[in-house]
């Protein structure tokens, strides 16, 4: 769901070609004198969004739009299948460079990227939240992200390794290499159009691999702003730039990626019904891929919570980022005893959001990042109304420019409505009613999705029931902690069909390397063989006899 480029409309063609840029030029934010900061990240009213070395761009030209006013930023040209191409030869010829640099040298690199990043990180902040829509904290925020995850992998870079396992062959070494997989194409969504290229990318890089980035076709400014940013740090250190390659596009550039055998890896963080195509389109020919799907995130909320810590973690989860994060809680499951009372404090709390222009430091709630998404939560509330549920709070699309929608609260549904069990991905918060633990931990399990949850209790019986195997079937499972907010120290990533894959903290490099198990004859390779019990079962007294005549023969 991307918007195509707009032409300007009603150019006149007796005044010619002139008339129509200049006309579409004076409409695009970028010239007007509030909007000059852009500038600074090098962008312009029609910017290359193709980077291997050079920088190009000879595909469709898309205008990006900002969710708060729907006003014309700037365009961008994207990628055509040739260029496409050439990059991926690029990024390929760029690996035989650096996969010869010493691990921590590449983490040097990384440490420069997140000091460059650190300069850039409050303009580089305002265009996520002028482009995408989220607020000015949020959106320096993920900057911020993509910092700390450079640190993190410059330590990694000195740390990445495998175990020397004990051999049971004498004098011989069995050692786990972790090598690079090669080229990791990243594919990326609209709603953190930073942060989660950043885990990938500085992750991917100290581990000896080269990338491949196709952001979300709205944000593309702010790729092509951050490979700017990037592309300085590798030219300066004088690197084949095609070790972070962009090409920017459609489905026909993330069809290529998925489909094509010289992509090693291939990253998709989106939908669960997109991930899906990728996912098959990349086994197909036995490739790898690190899947961030769809998430239908649960606060359970116990008689014993403290509901102090309960109000401010549900508004903050169901109404941060618009409702917009794969993290987002989309399900507050209350216990009867409580139901009414944290409704009503929850809905009190909704009306003292500040909503207004994202990049307004008191605004606390933006826009939708589309259109489409303002259609999707009308339906998505007309659905649950015909499935029983009650709107308590919001409902409406409020009456200003941009994609603005009240935050809601749907309360009387079934746990196992058709709308409570899908992901929409807007601001609706679903209130369920339930009497058991056993109960909630099992609606919590029962959607498809298995990314985030999170219970309040002061029951430590309780909290250790969850955490365990008959607990939440989540990758990331809190306790007295919304689902979102996840740090990147931790893996992350989630069960079922958000993809199982696990990005950016932990042990997560795995990812994006190749597992090889080294047996080495330390003495020397041919003429000290031994041989091993289990060649065959058998035949071994057979076999030391060969390997003794081997032994005398040499
Ligand atoms: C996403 O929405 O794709 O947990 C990622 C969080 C963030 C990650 C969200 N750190 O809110």
């Amino acid at each position: 769901h991307w918007r195509m480029s707009r032409g300007p409309s009603g150019t006149c063609v007796a005044r010619g070609l002139f008339y129509q840029q200049s006309a579409a030029m004076s409409t695009l934010l970028i010239n007007q004198p509030k909007y000059a900061w852009l500038k600074e990240l090098g962008l312009s009213e029609d910017n290359d969004g193709v980077y291997n070395g050079n920088w190009g761009g000879k595909g469709e030209v898309i205008t990006s739009y900002c969710p708060a006013n729907n006003e014309p930023i700037a365009r961008v040209r994207q990628a055509t299948m040739a260029e496409y191409e050439e990059t991926v030869q690029k990024s390929r010829d760029a690996w035989k460079v650096w996969a010869d640099i010493p691990a921590p040298k590449r983490g040097e690199i990384v440490r420069q990227i997140g000091d460059a990043l650190r300069k850039k990180i409050k303009v580089l902040g305002s265009l996520v939240s002028l482009e995408m829509g989220k607020i000015y904290v949020e959106g320096v925020g993920e900057v911020q992200e993509y910092v700390d995850v450079c640190d993190y992998a410059v330590g990694l870079s000195r740390m990445i390794g495998g175990p020397v396992l004990p051999s049971e062959r004498p004098g011989h070494a069995l050692i786990e290499m972790w090598n690079p997989v090669g080229l990791v194409g990243i594919i990326t969504a609209f709603n953190f159009p930073v942060a989660v290229y950043g885990w990938n990318n500085a992750i991917a890089l100290i581990c000896g691999n080269v990338c491949l980035w196709k952001g979300a076709p709205t944000t593309p400014l702010t790729s092509v702003a951050v490979t700017k940013i990037v592309a300085q740090v590798l030219e300066q250190n004088n690197l084949p730039g095609a070790i972070c390659s962009m090409t920017c596009g459609g489905a026909d550039i993330g069809t290529a990626m998925s489909k094509d055998e010289r992509v090693d890896l291939v990253s998709f963080t989106g939908s669960t019904h997109v991930g899906k195509m990728v996912a098959m389109m990349v086994q197909e020919r036995f490739g790898r891929n690190l899947l961030e799907l769809g998430g239908n995130n649960a606060i359970i909320v116990f008689e014993d919570a403290d509901l102090n810590l309960v109000v401010p973690s549900a508004v903050f989860a169901s109404v941060g980022t618009a409702g917009q994060r794969c993290t987002t809680t989309r399900r507050l499951m209350l216990h009867g005893s409580i139901h009414d009372v944290v409704v009503e404090r929850v809905a009190k709390a909704y009306k003292q959001v500040r909503i207004g222009d994202p990049w307004d430091p008191s605004t606390m709630y933006g826009p939708l990042h589309t259109k489409q998404a303002v259609d999707q939560y009308l339906a998505a509330i007309e659905q649950a109304k015909q499935q029983g549920g009650t709107v308590v709070c919001g409902g409406k699309v409020m009456d200003r420019p941009g994609n603005y929608v009240e935050p809601t609260i749907i309360t009387g549904l079934a746990h196992d409505a058709p709308i409570v069990h899908t992901e929409t991905f807007v601001p609706i918060l679903y209130v369920l009613k339930f009497q058991t633990e056993e109960e909630a931990f099992a609606w919590n399990n029962e959607v498809k999705q298995g990314l985030s949850s999170s219970i309040f209790t002061k029951d430590m019986g309780r909290v250790f029931r969850w955490l365990g195997p008959k607990g939440s079937d989540c990758g990331i499972v809190n306790v007295n902690i919304p689902t979102s907010g996840a740090e990147i120290g931790g893996a992350f990533g989630g069960e079922k069909h958000t993809g199982g894959g696990r990005e950016s903290g932990s042990d997560s490099w795995k990812q994006y390397m190749r597992r090889s198990t080294w047996c080495v004859n330390k003495i020397n390779a041919l003429c000290q063989i031994t041989p091993h019990w289990n060649i065959s079962v058998c035949s071994t007294s057979l076999w030391q006899t060969l390997y003794h005549s081997l032994n005398t023969a040499m």
